[in-house]
C-alpha cells in the first residue's frame, strides 16, 4: 500500500505525484501531452523566428515554451518541451523536420554494422540544454506544480530511425525483428542504455516525475510485444531511479495492458479506444490510469467536452489514482477556450463526486 511516509515532503502537496502514488486526491489532476505547442498563439509567435529543434535546444526558449500553458491553464503538471528524437543525433543518427512531413532521417539503421557504431550517449554532456531547460524550469515553479521529463520507449525511437520516417505498417521495423534478432537485440539493448542515462539525467536535474512515450507499440501483436520490446522496456523502466513515479504510455495498447504493466510503470497510459473502467479492472489496484480523452472531442463544443469529461470520470468511480489526460497529443487546431473548458470541467467535477 502506498502511503504518505514514501513521499517527500513537498510531493505530498501536489495531487499529480499523489495520484501517481494512488492516494487519495481533493479533484482529479489533469496535464495534457503536447500541451505546449501549436494550438498556443504564444507557441506559433515564438516559433516564427526559430525551428523548432533550434526551441528545443536552447534552455531558455524550451523553458519559456514549457510555461506558456501553465500561464494560462489550471493544469497540475508542467512536461518539459522538448521531443522523445532529442537522443538521437548526439548517438550519431541524424535527422531533420522537414516542412509538412515531420521527422525525416536521411541515413536510416538497418544493419549491425550501422547499430555498431551507435553511440550510448552521456546526456549532461551531450543535451546540455534539455539538463539547463530542466532547472530553470523547475525554480520557476518551486511550490506550485511538479515538472514531468520523458523519453521514446525502446520501440518507438527504433521504429523511426529503422523505417526513417514516421510509418503506417512499420514493415522495416518488423523486418529487422523478424529476420535479424542479433541485429534487432543490439539496436535495443543500445536504445535502452541511453534511455536509462537520459531519463535519469532528466531526474537528476530536477523532473519529479517520468513519461515513457511508447507511441506505436499498438502496431504489435501481443506475442511480438512480449518477445521483442517488453524485455527492453522493462531494462529501462527497472533502471530508471525510483524515487519519482513513471509513466508508461501507448496508444492503440488496449490488447497490451497487463504486458506493459508487466514491463513496468507506476502509472499506465491509455488512449481513448478502450474504456478506462474496463482498463483498470484488467491492470488491478497495484497501477495508477493516466487518461483518456480523445484529443479531437476539444474540437467540438464546450457542452460535449463536459459530458466526455463526466463520462470518463463517472468511469473511473472516484478511484485514487486517476491522473486525467487525453488519449494522446493535443492536435494544433484545437481553440484554446476548449482547453480552459476542459481543465475547469474536470476539477470541477470530480472534486464534487465522492473521492
Ligand atoms: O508534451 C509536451 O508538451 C512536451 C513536448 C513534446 C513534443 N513532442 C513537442 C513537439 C513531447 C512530449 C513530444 C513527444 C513526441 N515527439 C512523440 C510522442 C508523443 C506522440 O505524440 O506520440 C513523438 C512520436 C514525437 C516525434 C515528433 N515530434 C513528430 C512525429 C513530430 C511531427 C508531427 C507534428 O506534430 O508536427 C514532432 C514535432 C513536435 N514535437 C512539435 C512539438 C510541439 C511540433 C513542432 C512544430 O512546431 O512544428
Amino acid at each position: 500500500m502506498p502511503t504518505l511516509l514514501n513521499m517527500t515532503k513537498t510531493e505530498n502537496h501536489y495531487p499529480f505525484l499523489m495520484a501517481c502514488r494512488r492516494l487519495p486526491t481533493e479533484y482529479t489532476p489533469i496535464w495534457l501531452m503536447r500541451q505546449a505547442g501549436r494550438y498556443m498563439r504564444e507557441y506559433r509567435t515564438l516559433r516564427k523566428k526559430y525551428s523548432f529543434l533550434e526551441m528545443c535546444k536552447n534552455p531558455e526558449i524550451a523553458a519559456q515554451v514549457t510555461l506558456q500553458p501553465i500561464e494560462r491553464f489550471k493544469l497540475d503538471a508542467a512536461i518539459i518541451f522538448s521531443d522523445i528524437l532529442i537522443p538521437l543525433e548526439p548517438m550519431g543518427v541524424e535527422f531533420e523536420f522537414a516542412k509538412g512531413e515531420g521527422p525525416v532521417f536521411h541515413h536510416p539503421v538497418r544493419e549491425m554494422k550501422d547499430i555498431e557504431k551507435l553511440r550510448v550517449i552521456e546526456p549532461e554532456e551531450e543535451v546540455p540544454f534539455l539538463v539547463k531547460a530542466i532547472r530553470m524550469v523547475r525554480k520557476e515553479l518551486e511550490g506550485k506544480i511538479p515538472l514531468i521529463g520523458f523519453s521514446g520507449a525502446p520501440f518507438t525511437l527504433a521504429s523511426y530511425i529503422i523505417e526513417g520516417s514516421h510509418s503506417r505498417n512499420y514493415i522495416l521495423t518488423k523486418g529487422l525483428m523478424y529476420r535479424n534478432r542479433p541485429a534487432w537485440d543490439a539496436l535495443m539493448n543500445k536504445i535502452s542504455d541511453v534511455l536509462i542515462r537520459y531519463l535519469n539525467a532528466q531526474i537528476r536535474a530536477g523532473a519529479q516525475a517520468a513519461q515513457l512515450f511508447d507511441s506505436w507499440v499498438g502496431c504489435l501483436s501481443p506475442a511480438d510485444y512480449e518477445e521483442y520490446v517488453l524485455p527492453y522496456s522493462k531494462r529501462v523502466i527497472d533502471g530508471v531511479d525510483k524515487s519519482v513515479p513513471l509513466i508508461h504510455f501507448a496508444t492503440s495498447n488496449s490488447t497490451l495492458l497487463e504486458l506493459m504493466k508487466r514491463a513496468g510503470g507506476d502509472v499506465i497510459g491509455v488512449d481513448w479506444r478502450v474504456d478506462i473502467g474496463e482498463a483498470w479492472a484488467r491492470l488491478g489496484d497495484e497501477v495508477a490510469i493516466q487518461g483518456n480523452l480523445d484529443p479531437v472531442i476539444l474540437i467540438g463544443s464546450v457542452d460535449l467536452i463536459k459530458k466526455e469529461v463526466k463520462r470518463i470520470l463517472d468511469c473511473v468511480g472516484g478511484r485514487p489514482g486517476h491522473i486525467f489526460n487525453l488519449g494522446h497529443g493535443i492536435l494544433p487546431n484545437t481553440p484554446v477556450e476548449n482547453v480552459a473548458a476542459l481543465v475547469e470541467a474536470v476539477h470541477e467535477y470530480s472534486s464534487k463526486s465522492s473521492h
